[in-house]
């Protein structure tokens, strides 16, 4: 008996102990939390009529956005008779608070209505556009900037956020590649985490805190085509393997809710998709929040051809489908749909149950007027601080391309600029997509920016130099709201002129070019990802001169820039930037920031190449360095993207050693190490995201030819070197196999550490069972 008590015994035991012990505090706590929540929801649902019931379940939009043809009407006479669950469309503490009070004073029950809104990047300050932030290979700030949109949201008297958009996405031709975080499972599902922690903080009852709303649940990235909307059709090791780890780590996170996507999944619809929405994510993935559709996704359904409105909306809350935005197909066929026995009225309890859940979680019931707050309206909101940490969080999301002879950083002084192109003095295209409650008056543009960083240290001769785009079809398309893009009514070859003579009297020139804001987000579909031929004929005139040329890249997508990295000198890549745009950018270019960031998605040499991404198999002929008959590649291009995965440089340069591994024959579940020594040779101290991949050449599936598993980002003065090392587990070894189970399959594994996707060192490793 004494011998069970032993030192080693009490060692091992107490310290294990002390770790479990708040964890059980906290699991106890939450137990006790749930029962509370339990015993008010069933007491309140016992005095709700069926009409009540089924009103929780309807979602409304009140003025914008409208990404459908279908607004709903009648809305205040709705909320009085407690026919709605949730607003969407409206901010601000007083116009909130008068919705709320009619809810909570008007409708029998008192129920508090649900506020959200599409805030994306950014609540009233904006970000760069999730792309751009993905870039910054940086969760702290990632999760920081969705805080501060929580903090304004909920000052604003909201409470939802329709955001994190986790879809992976590997087709630049898609316009809602913008609003994601790119090609990679594994990292997108770092910033799904640090997206869903950042808006819900420790508790959503939290003043600052928002219920996060991931989307769009699922595959909605692997649109055929690029072309929106469309169908996805992808096997199920695909699904587990690529597109999915991102919405369960946004479950893993304790995300609140989920949006059903538009698309299809084996061939039903998301919205109505019971093994989706119920045996995937509830049964498998232990989701306990609530899940909405997308903008009349239920109705949509009819299109897709699955039935009337009354049979789609029964099989939609059949599938699991709790909340239905705006096409109120719950809200007028459900009574009928029971009354025939089509559903049952569990599933419309279980349905009312998750929403009233989700208003209990956020202290609603306790006070619904919680963020409704005109004085925290006024501090917090586009404030200094949260201004002050945009720029700075901006700065870390561009991308250095190409810069050669180190032409950037620019010299704060005796330097002329030509600072030209349509977005160099331009507010409405420096906050990208979706930002609804975003004021572009309120935008830096890079003029002022420059102006703002150099003072009169540095001559500008600014011109216009070209329209962004002469399509008048293609305007009229992209001009969804009023006066969004228009011709200059001088002729365009004045306004290149003008930039030529601007070029030919300075320096260097800078052109601020790209895509404008409507050009990528939702709708947004390109089939040709250039810059627009009329931006682009001013870069060919301007590259005649043989003067520096800087290309100041605005897109919300990978764009095809062969002809410019062929003929720039520079290119630095800055999304749109948000808010802080112009003052960001010229930080970067003066030096006062060292540009770090890193592409999460692949850019094509040419839209032939899409869908193009860095994590392929290898196929029977695989493709070595140039084109050959009988390979898989094309015949008249390489198979090698313009830029690859993970790249992007700095105004300093950095090396690396080889790979030194721990072992070379490791089994079960030892651990490796792998390190490299990265050291900076250039002359500016600078961060360098070290990126680590694993191979695994020969297992009972193909694989992708390297994963990422984990990257390090760190800061080295010049001439500095630092070890790097990263902690190799079996975990990273695992992937889904045939019969879709996740696990590792013994054998050599390739460890693969560097710059990029594409530039990295290897060391083999021999891992056992
Ligand atoms: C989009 C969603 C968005 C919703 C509400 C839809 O068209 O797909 O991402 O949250 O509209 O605005």
């Amino acid at each position: 008996m004494k011998k069970y008590f032993s030192i080693q015994f009490f060692a091992r035991v107490i310290p294990l102990c002390v770790v479990l012990l708040p964890f059980n505090t906290v699991s106890a706590q939450n137990k006790t939390d749930d029962a509370k929540m339990d015993v008010f929801v069933s007491g309140l649902m016992k005095k709700m009529t069926l009409d009540e019931k089924i009103g929780q379940l309807n979602l409304v939009t009140i003025g914008a956005p409208t990404t459908g043809s279908v607004v709903n009407k009648g809305v205040a006479e709705k909320i009085n008779k407690g026919a709605i669950g949730g607003v969407f469309g409206i901010w601000g503490a007083k116009n909130t608070k008068e919705v709320q009070e009619a809810a909570v004073k008007n409708s029998r029950l008192h129920i508090p209505l649900i506020f959200g809104l599409d805030v994306i990047h950014g609540h009233r300050t904006i970000f760069p556009i999730p792309l751009g932030m993905s870039a910054t290979w940086d969760m702290d700030l990632i999760k920081q900037s969705a805080h501060i949109a929580a903090k304004e949201a909920t000052a604003e008297g909201l409470s939802w956020v329709f955001s994190p958009m986790v879809d992976i996405a590997r087709d630049p031709r898609w316009g809602r590649i913008s609003e994601g975080s790119g090609e990679d499972p594994w990292y997108g599902s770092q910033v799904a985490k640090a997206m869903v922690q950042g808006y819900q903080g420790a508790s959503m009852k939290n003043a600052d805190a928002v219920m996060a709303c991931v989307k769009h649940f699922a595959l909605y990235g692997g649109a055929e085509a690029g072309r929106e909307y469309n169908t996805v059709d992808m096997s199920r090791i695909k699904m587990y393997q690529d597109y999915l780890p991102p919405y369960k780590a946004a479950v893993d996170a304790g995300a609140g809710s989920f949006m059903s996507s538009f698309n299809t999944v084996d061939g039903v619809p998301a919205t109505g998709n019971q093994w989706l929405l119920t045996e995937l994510l509830r049964n498998q993935w232990g989701f306990k929040g609530f899940v909405v559709s997308d903008y009349t996704a239920v109705n949509e359904m009819q299109a897709h051809g699955l039935g009337d409105l009354q049979t789609v909306s029964a099989l939609a809350l059949k599938a699991g489908l709790d909340m239905d935005m705006v096409g109120e197909g719950f809200l007028t066929t459900l009574k009928k749909s029971l009354k025939e026995g089509k559903i049952t009225q569990a599933k419309i309890d279980q349905a009312c149950r998750r929403v009233l859940e989700a208003k209990y979680k956020l202290g609603l019931f306790d006070d619904p007027y919680k963020s409704m707050d005109v004085a925290r309206e006024e501090t917090d909101v586009l404030s200094v601080a949260n201004r002050s940490a945009a720029r700075e969080i901006t700065k870390h999301s561009f991308v250095l391309l190409k810069n050669d002879v180190q032409t950037l950083p620019l010299k704060k002084n005796a330097l002329s600029i030509a600072l030209v192109g349509p977005l160099a003095d331009n507010h409405r295209d420096m906050l990208g997509t979706w930002v609804v409650a975003g004021d572009w008056e309120k935008s830096v543009s890079v003029l002022e920016g420059i102006k703002n960083v150099v003072g009169n240290g540095v001559t500008i001769n600014y011109a216009k130099g070209s329209n962004i785009t002469e399509d008048t079809t293609f305007i009229k398309r992209l001009n969804f709201g009023p006066g969004m893009i228009s011709i200059d009514p001088k002729p365009s070859d004045e306004l290149l002129k003008e930039a030529v003579e601007a070029a030919k009297k300075s320096d260097v020139i800078v052109a601020v070019v790209g895509e404008s804001q409507s050009m990528s987000g939702e709708s947004s579909s390109r089939s040709d990802i250039s810059i627009p031929e009329p931006q682009e004929n001013m870069l060919k005139e301007l590259s005649k001169l043989g003067k520096p040329l800087v290309i100041v890249l605005f897109n919300g997508r990978p764009l095809t820039l062969t002809w410019e990295n062929g003929h720039a000198t520079a290119i630095l890549d800055v999304w749109a930037p948000g808010t802080e745009a112009g003052n960001a950018i010229a930080d970067v270019l003066f030096g006062d920031y060292n540009p770090a960031g890193k592409i999460t998605a692949t850019f094509p040499r040419s839209v032939g190449q899409i869908p193009i991404y860095y994590n392929h198999k290898n196929t029977g002929r695989p493709y070595s360095s140039g084109p050959t008959k009988f390979k898989s590649n094309y015949l008249d291009i390489s198979n090698d993207p313009l830029y690859p995965f993970g790249y992007g440089l700095s105004y300093t340069t950095f090396s690396y050693s080889g790979v030194k591994l721990s072992k070379t024959k490791l089994k079960g579940n030892e651990i490796l190490t792998a390190t490299v020594t990265v050291t900076n040779t250039g002359k500016y101290a600078g961060e360098e995201v070290v990126q680590q991949y694993i191979s695994d050449p020969v297992a009972s599936i193909s694989r992708s030819v390297k994963e990422l598993k984990n990257y390090k980002k760190i800061n080295l003065q010049p001439g500095e070197a630092k070890e790097v090392t990263f902690v190799i587990t079996p975990e990273q070894l695992k992937f889904y196999n045939s019969q879709l189970k996740y696990d590792w399959e013994p054998g050599e594994f390739v460890v693969q550490i560097g710059t990029n996707s594409s530039d990295t060192h290897s060391a083999s490793v021999w891992w056992s069972k």
